[in-house]
């Protein structure tokens, strides 16, 4: 696994040396809609559908300009009208990054954190987990859940839907394999039958048009990405014939 400075590094179009005032404009000007939200079921507060990630993106540990790069992802993201940002005491130094950024930007009330149990044993586990379903009610599941994964359609997205429970999705890039693979194509051109002008969007309008889905949790090491895939949330949604054809399109490629 390559690290974060070589990837950002190889990347061509200006993520190295990042700072935070270009990115302000960069994200900005293209994406000016807000971006559509949907209530927690169990409080009513609503979220905007599309979130940020920050497993291995965020772990950058001490460096200040890797810092101050990942506080430039989160300044485009929450630019964009991003909010929910999801983290775990698992992704070594997120945690901590997350908050370096949220002092540097001065967005501490904005956030809507994700977070996790942790146990220091798989023994812990099933105590832990069956102590929380005893003494809280379950607002949240997260699960992975995109155009080529879709098991959680069967069973898991329409118990949620009864229950009222909120729903976060992770992987939707299977950890960028997916996006990877469809790069090498063409966008098709019903894309833009629902605003979707590139690839990220397209794979996020299809997760999100899913009715019981609450936020889906990107990661990236682009703010123009950050921002891209919070505009997913904008302009039409597929409608289900549009699902079948996204799907269809992508399990050809
Ligand atoms: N609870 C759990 O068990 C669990 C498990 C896994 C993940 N998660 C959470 O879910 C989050 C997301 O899952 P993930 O980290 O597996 O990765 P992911 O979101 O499926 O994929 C991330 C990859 O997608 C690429 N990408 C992002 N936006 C893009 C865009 N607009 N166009 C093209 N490529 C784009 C990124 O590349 P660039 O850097 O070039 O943008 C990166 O390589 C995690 O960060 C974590 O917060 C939770």
């Amino acid at each position: 696994m390559p690290s974060r400075r070589t990837v950002i590094r190889a990347l061509a179009a200006g993520a190295a040396g990042a700072l935070l005032r270009p990115y302000a404009s960069l994200a900005r000007a293209p994406y000016v809609a807000t971006p559509l939200a949907r209530a927690i079921p169990s409080s009513g507060e609503k979220l905007p559908v599309v979130g940020l990630g920050t497993w291995i993106t965020f772990n950058v540990g001490d460096d200040p300009e890797l810092r101050d790069e990942s506080a430039a992802i989160m300044q485009a993201f929450f630019e964009a009208g991003g909010r929910v940002i999801d983290s775990s005491p698992m992704y070594g130094s997120s945690q901590e990054v997350v908050g370096y950024g949220l002092a540097k930007l001065d967005r501490r009330g904005d956030v809507f954190s994700a977070d996790k149990v942790w146990i220091g044993s798989g023994d812990d586990g099933p105590a832990q987990i069956e102590e929380i379903l005893a003494t809280r009610p379950i607002d949240f599941v997260q699960v992975s859940y995109n155009v080529l994964d879709r098991d959680v359609e069967e069973r898991i997205l329409p118990l949620a839907r009864e229950k009222g429970i909120a729903v976060l999705i992770n992987r939707p890039f299977r950890q960028g394999a997916l996006t990877r693979d469809v790069v090498q194509h063409p966008l098709p051109a019903f894309a833009a039958e629902i605003g979707a002008a590139t690839w990220g969007q397209l794979l996020l309008k299809f997760i999100i048009s899913h009715p019981a889905v609450t936020c889906v949790i990107p990661a990236t090491t682009q703010p123009a990405h950050a921002a891209e895939n919070v505009a997913a949330a904008t302009g039409e949604l597929p409608d289900e014939p549009m699902r079948k054809r996204i799907a269809d399109y992508v399990g050809r490629l």
